[in-house]
């Protein structure tokens, strides 16, 4: 998020890897290897975000001694190969981009997504053979996304731009929350979750997950099925109307008008 520095990655006994990164950076420290982190500038502090699946780890095992002070090698995965963290990567079916270290977000490469809504240009980022991911994603101006739900544990940072977003509960009446660049928001289990641009940039968000398709744990392709056939996302078709008229009313008060495409509703009146 700030600043830039090294770090240095390590199993018992083998010699010690350091590589750079900066602001846009993101890696994964392979499962269970030492690693420290090293400021670079001797003025500016650095600011990072990490996503761990600790807390259900230790909720599976309950003992600090076994998973605090294990010196399972998971060889597989990281050996000491020196090359691991050059940002090497391979791009995969499903928008993926998988690798070990990527130097800057920024400049990474998005796929058209347009699945969840008109314009939209997603990557999916697997590290170091995990089974959390990431996605970075990328909005224009005026558009909406379909709502849709999956398990806890995703965590959306802001990266630019401005609107809100919708939560519900099934059955419930929608929340609002607004929300700019540097903002971050975690959707409750279940809860349908819609995005929302009122700004006159693209939006980026970035998110941080529990899951990915390299090592999946269920329902990922849920998420981009229709409720109408037992999946887990909204159509524009099947949303309630309200949805889109609040919608097109907050962007007139910018000045702004709605790109969407224009909708036939098929059970709402
Ligand atoms: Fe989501």
């Amino acid at each position: 998020m700030r600043g830039n520095g090294t770090t240095t990655v390590w199993n018992e006994g083998q010699k010690p890897l350091t590589f750079e990164w900066k602001r846009g950076s993101m890696f994964s420290p392979p499962i269970n290897t030492w690693h420290q982190h090293f400021n670079g500038s001797g003025a500016e502090p650095v600011r990072y975000v990490a996503l761990t699946n600790a807390p259900a780890v230790f909720n599976m095992f309950h003992s600090h001694e076994f998973i605090m002070d294990n010196p399972f090698r998971f060889k597989e995965r990281f050996d000491g190969d020196t090359e691991f963290f050059s940002g090497k990567g391979t791009s995969r079916p499903g928008l993926v981009w998988e690798s070990n270290f990527i130097p800057d977000i920024v400049n990474l490469n998005l796929h058209e997504f347009s699945v969840k809504g008109p314009g939209l240009r997603q990557v999916e980022m697997e590290l170091s053979s995990n089974t959390l991911s990431s996605h970075l994603n990328d909005s224009p101006v005026g558009v909406y996304k379909k709502a849709h739900r999956h398990g806890p544990g995703a965590y959306i940072i802001v990266l630019g731009g401005r609107g809100y977003t919708l939560m519900w509960r099934e059955g419930q009446k929608w929340q609002r929350f607004d929300w700019g660049a540097g903002s971050m928001m975690s959707p409750p289990n279940r809860w349908f979750h819609q995005h929302f641009n009122l700004g006159r940039e693209n939006i980026r968000q970035l998110a941080l997950k529990g899951w990915g398709q390299k090592f999946p744990i269920g329902g990922w392709e849920q998420m981009f099925k229709s409720t109408e056939t037992g999946g887990d996302m909204i159509e524009f078709e099947d949303e309630d109307p309200a949805i889109r008229e609040m919608y097109v009313e907050e962007l007139k008060k910018e000045g702004l008008e709605l790109k969407n495409l224009p909708v036939t509703y098929r059970k709402h009146a």
